[in-house]
């Protein structure tokens, strides 16, 4: 089999490749390089079944010619992190609808099977928990740029939907709860790495709001073994999957927990208002844990990987010196 991976120098990206050569496929990645990192895949380099494809997916005649060599094609390409929406929100909304418009085009041209990403973000400022893929959503204004992330995955979900339905294409979308795990940076927002940074420097973690927001981690090697099921079962075609852990944490409780798991010095979390981490009028939900029966009662898979060994793989993979403390 082979694979191409939009995004595939991403951080899950990354680790989907690393999981698909395990599988024996061969991978084809296609990134920009944009927020996606040549060291995430530079042991996988030299491996003949990996090939790294240094463009964008908004170059039509490359990503055509990487459609048509796959058997599979798995879009993970996309404008992420909190940050990156509230600073260059037309970045956002051009990469995550145009591009996700141009692999559907080809995937179609080609007749492949395509899975995408999508996000949690999806259900918005929803109460109801936990979400389940037909929940209604509930997005705030447009006027509010950290909404535009999860409308324009919605209107990849949309477009996927309608090439399925209306084209046969076969399209698996899967949306992704928090993810974690070595190599999530927290330079664009994300939450964990940036706690674990923040120890290591030997400063306080930042816990924005008032750190009583619960968020469920899972660990990137859990979500890329459901990313490869979904693509082996049949019966996921035409169909969304919530991808991620049930297991509630606060974000306070996470910042402790992380220095726990780090050892040394205690740091009392400090709290920055979310005005002053973003822009005035920037909008957090209280929770966000996904109902993941769907996938389980398909696929039969579960996350396996505990909280604790995640943090301590992404300070190791820091370079964080346990024994030191
Ligand atoms: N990490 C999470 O918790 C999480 C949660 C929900 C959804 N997702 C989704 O999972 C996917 C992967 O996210 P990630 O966390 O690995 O982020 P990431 O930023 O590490 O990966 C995105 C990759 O896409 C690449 N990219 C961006 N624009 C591109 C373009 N025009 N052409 C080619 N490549 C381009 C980037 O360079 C990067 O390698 C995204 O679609 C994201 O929306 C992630």
């Amino acid at each position: 089999m082979r694979a191409l991976i939009t995004g595939g120098a991403g951080f899950i990206g990354s680790h989907l490749s690393e999981g698909l050569l395990n599988r024996d496929y061969q991978v084809s990645v296609i990134d920009n390089m944009s927020t996606g990192n040549l060291d995430n895949v530079k042991s996988l380099i030299p491996n003949p079944r990996f090939e790294l494809i240094n463009a964008s997916i908004h170059d039509e005649s490359v990503l055509n010619k990487a459609v048509r060599d796959a058997d599979v094609i798995f879009h993970l390409a996309a404008a992420v992190g909190v940050n990156l929406i509230v600073d260059d929100p037309v970045k956002v909304i051009e990469t995550n609808i145009l591009g996700t418009h141009s692999i559907l085009k080809a995937a179609n041209l080609y007749r492949k099977k395509i899975l995408i990403a999508s996000t949690s973000e999806i259900y918005g400022k929803g109460v109801k928990s936990p979400f389940s893929e037909y929940d209604d959503r509930l997005l705030g204004p447009t006027t509010t740029s950290r909404w535009s992330y999860a409308a324009s995955k919605a209107v990849d979900e949309f477009l996927a939907f309608a090439y399925n339905r209306q084209l046969d294409l076969p399209v698996i979308i899967f949306r992704l709860f928090n993810t974690v795990g070595p190599r999530q940076i927290g330079k664009y927002g994300m939450v964990l790495p940036r706690f674990v940074e923040s120890i290591i420097a030997g400063t306080p973690p930042q816990v924005y709001g008032d750190g009583k927001q619960t968020r469920c981690f899972c660990d990137v090697r859990d979500a890329v073994n459901a990313i490869i099921l979904l693509s082996h079962t049949e019966s996921a075609i035409g169909d969304v999957y919530n991808i991620g852990s049930e297991t509630e944490i606060s974000i306070h409780e996470l910042a402790k927990l992380v220095n726990k798991v780090l050892g040394g010095p205690i740091y009392e979390p400090e709290l920055i208002p979310y005005e002053q981490a973003y822009n005035p009028g920037f909008e957090d939900m209280l929770k966000r844990q996904p109902d993941t029966s769907k996938i389980r009662n398909l696929t039969g898979w579960e996350p396996e990987i505990a909280l604790k060994d995640t943090i301590s793989d992404i300070a190791s993979h820091l370079g964080h010196n346990f024994e030191k403390d």
